[in-house]
């Protein structure tokens, strides 16, 4: 590791200076993505997606149609299998329980469950819970990582070796592996965490079994928490949060990477890493996270919370002079909400209480003013079609953060929330034998001779 390491370092110059070949060789003049009608990110010139697939598991709708025709933004709406999450959300809140697996059958099956079987379906996602013998010692804490997203990859992949019949692609092969991953998440993903804890912070070692009389979101906070316990508005807070993750149409990227790996008739687990690691991106799910870190690096470089103040950080940020000099604004923004995404419009109206619940109104009035503000900055900064409207992941790194769910979770209880979709669209790719997914590219680079060495 140590010689490895000493060449890592002695490269280094060879590697910035090829770095700026590729710079030079890899760039493409945006003139010739309009010259060639290229729909770049797959998007029109109005930023709507291309279409290339069709989908019963959700619906997205961002605009509506006036008396004429036109496409006029909307408050968004999000369909689950037909149904509005909205509602979904309130209709199991009403009757004061937890309501991610019902979501999970739903998106999996098409319709609610019966309570039998949902009784049935909690029996069977009790029963997958388990990791295999000896995975904690074998695999989570073998090599711990700093980034639990790729922590949860490696686990997913190396359930490949623990499965005795891993490539059978057959749906009912496909369903056992998904309804595996749905259950075993939370605990890989928790477990995963405590190693880094101990191997990396230096902190104690606690790691719980899961309990089967426990929800999935109880599981979560009861793996995480040293001391085991929580409150119910904690646990039915994340229950919700899961459940308005669980779905996004096949156009998102990590559900469209799913469907993507599947076309091409690979094993379950090598599908389900590429959503992960599509996932983990900072305009995708790893955006919760990067909020955070930008709200504290805010707070770090303001002198007062005044309206000037705060946009004069967002313009430095768009200009990529603050923050992680991306020039993304996080928790903004969406590809293809307009007025409102509807899943951190439920979001907010949870995030009040619990702010108040765990003293941290401050910090909650001020993501109320970023709210207000920031789109306000990007939309005079950037060429906004659509409305720059807060997204999921605006409240959702804030309400783990009241949930004391640590930053390096955030993204993977995203996936946590995310596999039932995931595993959805792989089993829709499926049943309908479709094509590989194999877009085209127009080649515009040029024509080189080939020299001999001696001739360069
Ligand atoms: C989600 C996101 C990638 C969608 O991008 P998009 O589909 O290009 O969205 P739009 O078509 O509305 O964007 C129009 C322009 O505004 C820019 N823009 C949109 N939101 C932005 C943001 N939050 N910060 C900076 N620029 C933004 C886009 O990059 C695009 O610029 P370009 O034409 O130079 O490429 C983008 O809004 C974003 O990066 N948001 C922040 C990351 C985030 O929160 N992701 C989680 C999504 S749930």
């Amino acid at each position: 590791m140590t010689e490895y390491k000493s060449f890592l370092k002695k490269s280094q110059g060879y590697i910035e200076k090829q770095a700026k070949l590729t710079e030079k060789s890899d760039f493409i003049d945006n003139k010739l993505f309009i010259k060639h009608n290229v729909n770049r990110g797959l998007r029109d010139i109005n930023g709507n997606g291309v279409v290339c697939g069709l989908t019963e598991i959700s619906e997205i709708n961002a605009f509506k149609k006036d008396s004429e025709g036109n496409k006029i933004p909307c408050d968004g709406e999000l369909f689950y299998r037909g149904i509005n999450v909205e509602t979904l959300v309130a209709g199991y809140q009403a009757e004061n329980r937890f309501g991610f697996e019902e979501v999970c059958y739903l998106l999996i099956f098409g319709k609610l469950p019966s309570p039998k079987e949902l009784d049935k379906f909690n029996e069977i996602l009790i029963g997958f819970r388990t990791l295999p013998k000896n995975f904690f010692r074998d695999v989570s804490m073998k090599a711990p990582s700093t980034d639990m997203m790729n922590m949860l990859s490696r686990c997913v992949l190396t359930m490949y070796s623990y499965d005795d019949n891993p490539d059978d692609i057959s749906l009912t092969n496909i369903l056992r592996q998904v309804l595996g991953m749905v259950s075993q998440f939370p605990t890989m993903a928790v477990y995963g965490y405590n190693a880094f804890k101990y191997y990396i912070q230096g902190d104690s070692l606690h790691v719980h079994k899961p309990l089967d009389e426990y929800s999935i979101a109880q599981n979560i906070l009861h793996l995480l928490r040293p001391d085991n316990k929580f409150t119910d508005l904690e646990a039915k807070t994340l229950d919700m949060c899961l459940t308005l993750q669980a779905e996004h149409g096949g156009g998102n990227n990590s559900s469209f990477a799913m469907r993507v790996i599947s076309s091409s008739a690979t094993d379950t687990y090598s599908a389900v890493s590429a959503s992960l690691a599509s996932l983990k991106g900072g305009r995708h799910g790893g955006a919760n996270i990067k909020v955070v870190r930008m709200f504290e690096d805010l707070k770090a470089n303001i002198t007062n919370e005044s309206d000037g103040a705060i946009c004069d950080y967002f313009d430095k940020v768009l200009k990529k002079e603050a923050f992680d000099h991306s020039g993304i604004v996080y928790g903004m923004g969406h590809a293809v909400y307009s007025k409102s995404d509807p899943r951190a419009e439920i979001m907010k109206k949870l995030v009040e209480e619990l702010a108040v619940a765990k003293g941290m109104e401050e910090d909650y009035f001020l993501y109320k003013k970023i709210e207000r503000l920031a789109p306000e900055v990007i939309a005079d900064r950037r060429q906004i079609y659509k409305g720059v409207p807060v997204n999921v992941d605006f409240y959702s790194g804030f309400l783990y953060k009241l949930l004391d769910i640590p930053p390096e979770l955030f993204t993977p209880i995203f996936a946590i929330g995310r596999m039932p979709g995931w595993g959805s669209h792989r089993l829709e790719e499926m049943a309908n034998n479709g094509k590989i997914i194999r877009p085209a590219y127009i080649a515009v680079g040029k024509r080189q001779k080939y020299k001999s060495l001696d001739e360069r």
